[in-house]
């Protein structure tokens, strides 16, 4: 896939610390500006304290003050496209909200989708 963000997410997978499950996942997020901030998993002996890739890169982007995004690529070396897990969907949301993501694997697989398909009436804000 030609798309420089699913590009991105699968060299950042590259860099994920997996010695545990071996699975191994990449993320980038793009912002309303064009930049791209990446991520992977960081898993930990406690496999509790484990990060997904996508909170690191949605957390690296937050974290240097980014507030609006427009796309989210998720890259792992699974033939059924490996989606966000549910945490991940709900922190997604917060700054997201209905965002298109991107699922694609190193053979060249992709999909696109939008947040609010698998991750319908969501809670957030507007409930509070
Ligand atoms: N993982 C992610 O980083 N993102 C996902 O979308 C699914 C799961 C990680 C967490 C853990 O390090 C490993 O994949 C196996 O669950």
């Amino acid at each position: 896939m030609n798309d420089p963000l699913a590009a991105a997410a699968l060299r950042a997978r590259e860099y994920a610390f997996a010695p545990y499950s071996n699975f191994k996942v990449g993320a980038a997020i793009e912002d309303t500006e064009g930049r791209i901030y990446t991520g992977c998993n960081v898993e930990n002996a406690t496999y509790g304290l484990t990060v997904c890739a996508e909170r690191v890169a949605l957390f690296k982007a937050v974290s240097e003050g980014v507030r609006q995004f427009r796309r989210v690529a998720v890259a792992a070396d699974t033939d059924r496209l490996t989606p966000p897990c549910g945490a991940c969907r709900q922190i997604l949301w917060e700054f997201c909200g209905d965002v298109e993501i991107i699922l694609v694997n190193p053979h060249g697989k992709a999909e696109t989708l939008r947040l609010g398909a698998i991750f319908p009436r969501a809670f957030d804000a507007s409930y509070i």
